[in-house]
């Protein structure tokens, strides 16, 4: 089954004809809330809200472990998961929609790995190719039947948060190669990839990054709502041609 992972502004699926929650336990503590199951265009999906459906959980607070084994004790084989970030590259203005193929990871002090203690054997999981490149096909694919612009292929530097990068930030990310920021990419996508789950992420381009464009002097995060609203319609339209192509 497909599961989506819904990030800032995407707290529910408007097209999601919702069947039932089910309240998951795990052997990590709680996951940011009940899974949502349902059907899109007839198909199986489940969702879940990465920030609580009240958008209550900071990035650096939410239990990604419990999140993804809750995913993966139902069976869950892909996940299609949309994050919103800032744009370093210049092409990446507010409302654009990137999907990454490449990410570093700047997050410390979360939990990161199913593979610790005692009694596991040691385990290093390639993660060479960070998302499933049959996935990004998918959802390239979609994107193009639905005529929407998904740019294929940036690199995500995923940030510790809650607070804004600093311009000085900014520039050293972007000397690392970094196309995009966010606070959410990591560890969500080698938790996944720890699963045994394919895993692509939309970006969803909120606000120029702290020092560009239009952030030059400070990131008004405040003003974004619309910005997104508008984005996350053009992904969820996205999403209804990728459970098409999904086949469960
Ligand atoms: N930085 C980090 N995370 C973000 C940003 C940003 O500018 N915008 C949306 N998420």
């Amino acid at each position: 089954m497909l599961a989506i992972i819904g990030g800032t502004g995407m707290t529910q699926l408007a097209n999601l004809e919702i069947t039932h929650r089910q309240v998951i336990r795990t052997p990590y503590g709680e996951p940011s809330g009940a899974l949502t199951f349902g059907r899109i265009k007839d198909h199986n999906v489940v969702f879940l809200a990465r920030h609580g459906y009240g958008h209550t959980i900071p990035p650096h607070e939410i239990n990604y472990r419990a999140n993804i084994w809750a995913l993966a004790s139902q069976h869950v084989s892909r996940i299609v998961a949309v994050a919103s970030v800032g744009g370093i590259r210049s092409d990446l203005g507010p409302g654009k929609l990137i999907l990454p193929n490449q990410l570093i990871d700047y997050t410390y002090g979360r939990k990161f790995t199913f593979f610790e203690g005692g009694e596991k054997p040691v385990t290093h999981i390639d993660f060479t190719e960070p998302y499933c490149p049959k996935l990004r096909k998918r959802v390239l694919k979609a994107a193009k039947l639905a005529k929407i612009e998904l740019l294929d292929g940036g690199v995500y530097a995923a940030t510790q948060g809650p607070r804004l990068e600093t311009a000085a930030e900014i520039n050293r990310l972007e000397r690392d190669g970094g196309d995009m920021v966010g606070m959410t990419g990591m560890p969500e996508a080698a938790l996944a990839r720890e699963q045994g789950i394919s895993y692509a992420s939309i970006a969803v381009v909120a606000n120029h990054a702290a020092g560009r464009g239009d952030s030059k002097q400070h990131v008004d995060i405040n003003s974004v709502g619309p910005i997104l609203d508008d984005a996350m319609m053009r992904v969820r339209t996205i999403l209804e041609y990728v459970v098409e192509a999904d086949g469960d």
